[in-house]
């Protein structure tokens, strides 16, 4: 990847642990106006502060201090080719100058639709919206009006964003007998999964755990979605449901359809879809498919269609969670590091890998905060809540140095 202004490393040698009081004065005075400063719960009480960014770039953040950061969080994970792509931002300002909203429909639009599909096992058609969870919301409003049922099943541990939690029952995650059990009673209008578990933890469903929830939704009625906010195009080009072989009903996408615009789709079998139509379920949004996000989507799937990206991810991603376990072995700190190489957790505290959001619970998360503040005073951004995100963007120089600010971070919080 070409070296783009500021990236040089040598502008950056290391260097004294880094600073942020700059962030730290400006989400003082930004509070003034925004409730602690920021625009989402999800960016507040992150110690030391959270941060105030200039630019992004490839696997680096720039913030208002002078820092360069090697960043896991990558926007919480849609930036999988990096930060600003070249062949994103070139669609981008191409449509710029075609407009911006046009409150109606444009090819653009319609060949994003057609890329989608061709990519997803269950996307016989697709309603774009803005965000992963109006997509949810819009996914349950077709399985209720579809069955003429209210009650949706949905996990320990998994997050489908700020929806209405109203006739939701929650089940222990990759148990197989407690939804069989559930849905035996005829009443349930769907069942809402993240198809491998990456909210907290990032956990693979047991083998046979994904058939058998898709065969007992077939039995009982019951619509089955698989939530890929998180797994779509990240790992696989069709998501969870293409690495696993099992086609849901529904799927939510988001996150990385775009690369970092504010893209979601509700996607899934076409008599479900068609229910928008109809009347019988209602989806609306100012922004839906609006052409600038929808160029960017045309311009990431493409970027994604073919899987070289998600193949190219592996061996760093692989490299990193060895590297990360190697180091906190060697400072004597107890840890699992598991999931995917395009995303993964290290959980401190826990004797084995995570079966569900229970095991999660064994979590030593105080200490991982301190970690997580050890690494970013040596310039690399992990997310407090143990996932690690990777991009195309992340050379093996860049894992390497994350690497070695590991080893000295887990060193530092030696007990
Ligand atoms: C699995 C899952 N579903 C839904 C959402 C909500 O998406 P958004 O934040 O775009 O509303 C998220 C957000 O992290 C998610 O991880």
């Amino acid at each position: 990847m070409e070296q783009s202004q500021g990236r040089g490393r040598a502008a950056f040698e290391p260097q004294s642990p880094a600073r942020f009081d700059e962030s730290k004065r400006r989400i003082a005075a930004a509070s003034r106006f925004m409730p602690g400063g920021v625009s989402s719960n999800f960016r507040h009480g992150i110690a030391p502060t959270p941060l105030v960014f200039e630019r992004a770039d490839g696997p680096w953040l720039f913030d208002v201090d002078g820092n360069r950061l090697i960043d896991y969080y990558l926007g919480m994970g849609p930036m999988i080719l990096g930060h600003t792509p070249e062949p994103v931002r070139r669609a981008v300002a191409a449509q710029l100058e075609r407009g911006i909203l046009y409150g109606g429909q444009s090819a653009v639009e319609a060949e994003a639709a057609e890329l989608f599909c061709s990519l997803v096992p269950c996307a016989e058609k697709l309603r774009f919206a803005s965000s992963g969870s109006e997509a949810v919301q819009a996914a349950l409003a077709l399985a209720r009006a579809a069955t003429g049922r209210r009650t949706v099943v949905d996990f320990e541990g998994h997050y489908h964003g700020w929806i209405p939690r109203g006739d939701v029952e929650l089940l222990a995650w990759n148990d197989l007998a407690a939804v069989e059990a559930r849905l035996a009673a005829g009443d349930v209008a769907a069942v809402i999964m993240e198809p491998a578990m990456c909210n907290a933890g990032a956990i693979a469903p047991l083998p046979g755990y994904l058939e058998g929830v898709r065969a007992a939704c077939s039995r009982h009625g019951t619509v089955l979605i698989f939530d890929e906010v998180i797994t779509g195009f990240r790992v696989a080009p069709g998501g969870a449901q293409q690495l696993f072989g099992v086609t849901p009903d529904l799927a939510t996408f988001g996150k990385c359809v775009a690369n970092g615009f504010p893209v979601a789709v509700v996607a899934g079998r076409a008599e479900l879809l068609d229910l928008f139509v109809s009347g019988a379920a209602m989806h609306g949004g100012t922004y839906n498919a609006n052409p600038i996000s929808m160029a960017a989507t045309v311009a990431t799937l493409r970027a994604l269609a073919d899987g070289s990206v998600m193949k190219a991810i592996e061996p760093l991603g692989r490299k990193l969670m060895q590297g990360l376990d190697s180091a906190l072995r060697a400072a004597g700190i107890q840890a699992v590091v598991a999931g995917f190489p395009q995303i993964f957790h290290v959980g401190f505290g826990l004797a084995g890998p995570a079966r569900d959001h229970r095991d999660l619970a064994r979590v030593d998360r105080a200490r991982y905060v301190r970690f997580c503040g050890e690494l970013l005073s040596r310039r690399v951004r992990a997310l407090e809540r143990g996932a690690w995100f990777l991009s195309a963007a992340h050379d093996a120089a860049v894992i390497d140095e994350t690497i070695e600010a590991a080893a000295a971070a887990a060193l530092a919080i030696r007990e």
